[in-house]
């Protein structure tokens, strides 16, 4: 049995023609009553990650974007690029809902013992589709907030927190004993730096502006290289050497800067060289993993570090399936504990679904900068 039998609410789509036309809207859709194993959730908070964004925009050209509809219901359009088609088309006519995770209430539940155990409680979840204003999942899925956490201060509970304890994990079961990380005044960022200073953990952070190396420096961050300052390369290879970081993430994925950390991590290895001078360079093993895409030009390196490296990449999904059940739920349990401190998020405004898809909102967010960071609440009140 059921305690309410369905609620309709709107949900965000995004759907890329073969035309090469992008198109976002919001449906009213029902969501379904829930199973005994389910609950519906009402959502109250969601974020707008790189990875949404992604979803959202696909490969469209956001210089081509309008916006027509009705404040109530906007329907954003933008175009694609010929030459951007093919990475499309695995979505080409699918209207595709968004919005990786999120929080809110539990409105509905069904007849089984946990699910019933949910009604009323405030939970976060990594579901897809979160953009919308009820989302019926497995009450396994759902992560109960400690009492008194509100949905804004849970949606961000999972994809951020989770890789920045990925990362450290991935460090230590792959042998390295401290890490680099590039994009490093993010919100992911931030945490991982946080993270890193309770935990006593050696980090490198890289930033490209000296703005966010100051931010960085006022949270207690010890190691920060300004990738804009020319002295950057003698920068990052100081505090390699200082810390002994052979493992970096890199979030910029295009560009040089993955190649530069494997030749600066080589030249931090040759100072405290022992062994006699091998042509073939350090036998340790250097690892970038390229886990972001904020830059989308071609990754570029020349290969000045030997032939002990990798360069691959890295996914949290990929990362949590492997690690197993036990010790992701350890690491769910870490994030609802430091909730407020080590893996707070912060956001730069709350809008409603129809607000997300409004120009200014798109041209502040679409900046994926520092601090500017939006949080959606599907269920905002007109005008809130
Ligand atoms: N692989 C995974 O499983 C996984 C999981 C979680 C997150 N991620 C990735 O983690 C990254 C950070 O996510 P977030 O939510 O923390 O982001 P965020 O808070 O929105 O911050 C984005 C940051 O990236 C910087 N940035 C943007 N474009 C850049 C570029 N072209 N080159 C260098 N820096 C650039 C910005 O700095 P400025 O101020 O200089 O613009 C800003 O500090 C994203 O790439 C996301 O996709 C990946």
């Amino acid at each position: 049995m059921t305690t309410t039998p369905s609620h309709t609410g709107l949900q965000l789509r995004s759907l890329v023609k073969a035309s090469g036309e992008l198109e976002i809207s919001l449906l009213s859709v029902e969501t379904p009553a829930p199973a005994p194993d389910e609950v519906v959730i009402r959502i109250e908070a969601t974020p707008i990650n790189p990875s949404d964004f992604a979803l959202l925009f696909g490969a469209a050209d956001l210089a081509t974007l309008s916006v027509s509809g009705t404040p109530a219901s906007p329907v954003v359009s933008a175009g694609i690029p010929e030459g951007r088609m093919p990475s499309m088309a695995g979505r080409l006519g699918q209207s595709m809902p968004v919005g990786n995770e999120g929080a809110g209430v539990v409105v509905a539940a069904g007849s089984s013992a946990a699910a019933q155990a949910l009604l009323g409680k405030t939970v976060a979840v990594l579901g897809g589709a979160m953009y919308s204003q009820y989302r019926c999942v497995k009450a396994a899925q759902c992560l109960v907030l400690p009492e008194g956490t509100t949905p804004a201060e849970g949606a961000s509970c999972f994809v951020n927190p989770l890789t920045a304890l990925g990362m450290v994990e991935t460090m230590r079961r792959e042998g390295h004993k401290a890490l680099v990380h590039t994009a490093a005044a993010s919100n992911l960022g931030q945490m991982l730096n946080k993270l890193c200073l309770k935990d006593g953990i050696g980090l490198v952070n890289i930033v490209r502006k000296p703005a966010q190396a100051a931010l960085l420096k006022s949270m207690g961050a010890q190691h920060v290289c300004d990738s804009s300052t020319p002295t950057f390369m003698q920068d990052l290879t100081e505090a390699l050497a200082q810390t002994g970081a052979t493992i970096a993430f890199d979030a910029t994925g295009g560009g040089k800067l993955a190649g530069q950390i494997l030749t600066c991590m080589e030249a931090a290895l040759s100072r405290s060289a022992t062994a006699a001078y091998s042509r073939y360079g350090s036998t340790t093993h250097k690892q970038v993993y390229i886990y972001g895409g904020l830059d989308t030009g071609p990754t570029e390196f020349a290969r000045n570090f030997g032939f002990s490296w990798g360069m691959g990449g890295w996914l949290l999904f990929l990362f949590l399936e492997r690690i197993g059940e036990e010790a992701a739920q350890a690491m769910r349990q870490r994030v609802a504990a430091e909730l407020k401190t080590t893996f707070a998020s912060h956001y730069t405004q709350e809008v409603s679904l129809a607000e997300a898809l409004q120009p200014e909102a798109i041209a502040a967010y679409g900046q994926r900068t520092t601090g500017a960071k939006y949080l959606i609440n599907p269920n905002k009140a007109a005008g809130a």
